[in-house]
């Protein structure tokens, strides 16, 4: 492997792993929402207790998670110079109001939902959680807007000797944005709901306390699994009309891009004939099916899957370009750099990530398995912490 491809592959490394916590993040910010939603008008404590527990499970993603994203703004001065020098000005734009979104908007507004339980009046407290929604849509959008220019740029003129952006509405309305958006967003309400649905299908597989819990989560997530699954099928097929016109060739050029679409799109046609024809008549009528809890556990991970093998496609697709028909990925790297440099970096990032990837699970894993009498969000009333004291002392 020559330092281009070194370069390249730490990229996708590193980029996937991110978006492991991206897609969940983005699953399950509306999920907690509509739970919170539904605390606030009905005042019932069942709800309020499944807005804590999916609520904990969706900080610890977004608190390992935004430490992910760092790496990747620090690989494009690191690695990819060129791209700066030649589109920083077009490409720099979106990326970094994301980051100013995502750490000063999402995360107060998240800061203001964890230390609002009990503090802060219902409506408010309430509004909280769906600003943490919206920004994170907003973030994905920022980003998507970046990515879409790198596709097609769109809204951008070269003139000595780099890129400049002489129409902002042509880059926030690229065909190669507008499509691809929802397909993401639909991706990982399917992917939150996965996650909702499955480990609801452990507690009940495990036959737990917390029976009424779990059959409505499982509930939840099958029926938030199903509408991504919808969104995520229409738009993904609706991406096939800018691609084929903006990148022809893009899935017979490349065979890991073609096989890449490949598979996410036998995975996703599978699992939404699943959702429609077998999950969702099951979870309403069979809810404690006992069998049937075991495969939804282990399809849970699929989602994630398809959406690493997307993000393949689409990346993969454009080589040898950086930003289509206008700078390829070798102008785009750093002049001077060396394979011992690159290999140094690939191990340091990988093993960050990777580390953080596992304490995420780990941590999911235990707060899931713990199960809702154990959950420190919002738990400062005293019943809550004698329940949660006996919960921990199990
Ligand atoms: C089942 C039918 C599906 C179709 C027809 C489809 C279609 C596509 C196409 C054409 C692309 C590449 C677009 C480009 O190169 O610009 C893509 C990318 C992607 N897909 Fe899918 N897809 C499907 C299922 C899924 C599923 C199940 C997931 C994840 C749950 C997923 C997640 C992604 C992601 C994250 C990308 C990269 C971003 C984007 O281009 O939107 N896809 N998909």
């Amino acid at each position: 492997m020559d330092v281009l491809d070194l370069a390249r592959t730490q990229f996708a490394v590193t980029g996937s792993l991110h978006f492991l916590f991206v897609v969940l993040t983005l699953g399950l910010a509306p999920l907690v929402a509509i739970m919170h939603t539904r605390h606030a008008m009905t005042g019932r404590p069942a709800h309020e207790r499944m807005t804590r527990f999916w609520g904990q499970i969706y900080v610890i993603n977004y608190a390992l998670g935004i430490v992910t994203g760092l790496v990747m703004e620090f690989q494009f001065g690191m690695s990819w110079s060129g791209l700066s020098h030649y589109a920083g000005d077009v490409f720099g734009a979106p990326l970094a109001i994301e980051t100013l979104g995502a750490f000063f908007l999402e995360s107060t507004f998240l800061g203001l939902w964890i230390f609002g339980w009990h503090r802060l009046p219902r409506w408010l407290h309430l509004a909280c959680i769906w600003l943490v929604t919206l920004t994170a849509y907003v973030s994905a959008f920022w980003i998507m807007v970046a990515n879409s220019f790198l596709q097609n740029p769109a809204g951008a003129v070269e003139r000595g000797g780099h890129l400049v952006l002489t129409d902002f509405g042509a880059l926030v309305t690229n065909p190669m944005l507008t499509m691809a958006l929802p397909h993401v967003l639909g991706a990982g309400l399917w992917t939150g709901g996965f996650v909702v649905m499955g480990a609801s299908a452990y507690h009940l597989f495990r036959r737990t306390a917390d029976r009424e819990f779990f059959t409505g989560s499982l509930r939840l997530g099958v029926v938030a699994a199903f509408v991504g699954s919808l969104v995520t099928v229409g738009f993904g097929y609706a991406q096939f009309g800018p691609v084929s016109l903006f990148q022809p060739d893009k899935f017979n050029g490349t065979p890991l891009a073609g096989l890449g679409l490949g598979f996410m799109i036998l995975i996703g046609q599978l699992l939404q004939a699943l959702i429609m024809f077998v999950l969702l008549p099951t979870v309403y009528w069979l809810p404690r099916w006992r069998w049937a809890h075991p495969i939804l556990m282990l399809i849970t991970p699929l989602p994630f899957l398809a959406a690493i093998l997307g993000w393949l496609a689409r990346e993969v697709g454009r080589q040898p370009w950086l930003v289509h028909g206008r700078l390829t990925v070798a102008d785009a790297m750093s002049p001077g750099l060396t394979k011992g440099m690159i290999t140094l970096s690939f191990v340091g990032f990988v093993g960050v990530l990777g580390l953080l990837a596992v304490v995420d699970y780990l941590l999911i894993a235990r707060t899931v398995r713990r199960g809702p009498a154990a959950v420190t969000l919002g738990a400062d009333g005293p019943a809550d912490s004698t329940e949660r004291a006996h919960a921990l002392s199990l």
